[in-house]
């Protein structure tokens, strides 16, 4: 179907039309021009009028114009142009005359554009929901993917419908659940298998253990004792001894603050103030992270099963927990697989994975320097190459790191009104225009712009939504405080019938 003409000056990646029919942002269009079809999407439209222009100051008037002009409305867009359809959606190396002619998109060709390998089916298309969207799982996962958008527009339940749809490939995802959002999860396709955040410690290297019970590189007496230390409590964990390795540490410690002998050598006493140190610093480590470390656990990585959704429970835990255990993982994960892909000796991880990081601005913020936010930027970084994928989700773009944000090369883009949260969206991603930019407010809940290698062309996208089980839905607050009255109206009645069974006069 014929919906316009090409008008004004064109270039490679723009063209400009005039209509009479309204098509919809987000349509895909087709221009015959060289020999070659072309295909292009809708980004902007504007609805006008020749006569009812803004130089009209009386309402009345407006009526007069009509009846006199008819109808002379018109409708303006902008196209952008996606490329080839015979040649690979190869951008054309001259723009279209203007005066082409330009089509809808017929459903055949669309069909084929979001023709994939190893598809993974998110929704439909906005503007035609009955033409599936695709993106492609390989490319997803070695290239990253970013989930963005204000809170409540949409993002776990993007979540669930790519974790669930994964799971019909054996996909291996592991989702650091902040808020034990996906723990009950209820997928159609696989289980969920639930980690609990424990290390065991004698998978914690030497220097994660030290950063945790922060002794400064600086700080070398107490590094010395306490690296010793370490070494005597490792070896007895390693030796099966499950007594409490924090305990362990706290003894020998006493021992040589006691006898003031490290080693058959006098300690100096100045050294002894030091080792009070460390002893404090071990107490203060056992009350922050004491809940973390349980030698009675095998390799937390050992627990991440092949086809299922591994949920990493980390509701109950605090912020700085959840930063250890996610670093501990994201490094191990990273260590495991190099192994295994160099030397094939590795036993942990034999297969890849794909991180899902909700909340990620907490765990990646742009602004502090800490442990997880440097494993997420290495996973981004080098995941690809060991066949570690990550997901950043977040609902506060402009505090994720701006690095690791740029790797994502993939983005859901659901409904963003802030304008600093739109700017640094668009700063890390090239194939966002301005005018799809401008989108980002109006979008309903559930509906995404989708972008980069996993998917041909952009598109705007209504997810589909998850029909499993899943905690964090919109509570009904109204309806709770009314069940409240109810429930506490109810108990009052009881009490007072059972004070008069017992004959008192209530
Ligand atoms: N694609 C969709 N189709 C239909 N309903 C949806 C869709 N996406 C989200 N919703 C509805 O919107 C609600 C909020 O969605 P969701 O929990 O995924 O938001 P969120 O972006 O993860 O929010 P938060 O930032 O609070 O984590 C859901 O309870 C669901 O009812
Ligand atoms: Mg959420």
């Amino acid at each position: 179907m014929i919906i316009g003409r090409v008008i004004g000056e064109t270039s490679l990646n723009n063209i400009e039309f005039i209509s009479k029919t309204t098509p919809k942002i987000g349509e895909y269009v087709t221009l015959n021009y060289d020999g070659k079809t072309i295909l292009g999407m809708i980004e902007t439209l504007i609805h006008g009028s020749v006569s009812l222009n803004n130089d009209i100051y009386d309402p009345s008037t407006v009526d007069m114009i009509q009846s006199i002009e008819g109808n002379d409305f018109y409708i303006k867009g902008k196209v952008k142009i996606l490329g080839d359809l015979k040649d690979n959606l190869r951008i054309p190396r001259t723009p279209a005359p203007p005066g082409t002619e330009i089509y809808l998109a017929d459903k055949n060709t669309l069909n084929k554009v979001f023709q994939v390998k190893n598809p993974l089916k998110i929704g439909g298309l906005i503007s035609q929901e009955d033409i599936d969207v695709n993106i492609d799982i390989n490319k997803m996962i070695t290239r990253h993917l970013a989930i963005l958008a204000m809170t409540g527009a949409g993002k776990s339940n993007t979540v669930c419908v790519l974790m669930d749809e994964l799971l019909k490939y054996n996909g291996t995802m592991v989702i650091f659940d902040m808020h034990s959002e996906y723990v009950d999860s209820d997928f159609n396709n696989g289980e969920v298998n639930v980690i609990d955040p424990e290390i065991n410690p004698i998978y914690i290297s030497f220097s994660e253990i030290r950063r945790l019970i922060n002794i400064s590189s600086s700080a070398y007496i107490q590094e010395r004792y306490f690296r010793e230390a370490y070494k005597i409590a490792i070896s007895e964990a390693r030796k099966g001894n499950y007594r409490d390795f924090l305990n362990i540490l706290k003894e020998t410690l006493n021992s040589w603050y006691e006898t003031e002998t490290f080693r058959n050598k006098d300690i100096k006493s100045n050294e002894k103030t030091k080792i009070m140190d460390v002893i404090n610093k071990v107490e203060d480590l056992e009350n922050k992270y004491g809940s973390l470390l349980n030698t009675n656990v095998g390799d937390i990585l050992s627990q991440i099963q092949l086809g299922k959704a591994n949920v990493i429970n980390l509701g109950q835990s605090d912020e700085a927990t959840a930063e250890v255990i996610v670093s501990h993982i994201l490094r191990s994960a990273l260590k495991s697989r190099k192994l295994f892909i160099r030397e094939k000796t590795e036993k942990s991880l034999k297969f890849p994975v794909f991180f899902i990081v909700e909340e990620a601005h907490i765990l990646a913020p742009k602004n502090r320097s800490i442990n997880s936010k440097l494993w997420i930027s290495r996973i981004a970084r080098e995941g690809r190459k060991f066949g570690l994928g990550l997901c950043l989700v977040s609902q506060s773009p402009k505090s994720i790191d701006p690095d690791s944000l740029s790797q994502a090369n993939n983005m859901i883009i659901l409904r963003l009104v802030e304008p600093q949260d739109q700017r640094h969206v668009q700063s890390a991603s090239e194939s966002l225009s301005e005018d799809l930019l401008l989108q980002l407010p109006s979008l309903n809940i559930g509906e995404a712009i989708v972008l980069g290698l996993m998917v041909n062309v952009p598109t705007l996208v209504k997810i589909d939504e998850f029909k499993g089980r899943r905690y964090g839905d919109d509570l009904d607050i109204v309806n709770e405080w009314t069940q409240y009255k109810i429930n506490q109206e109810k108990d009052v009645e009881e009490q007072r019938q059972s004070f008069k069974e017992l004959g008192g006069d209530y």
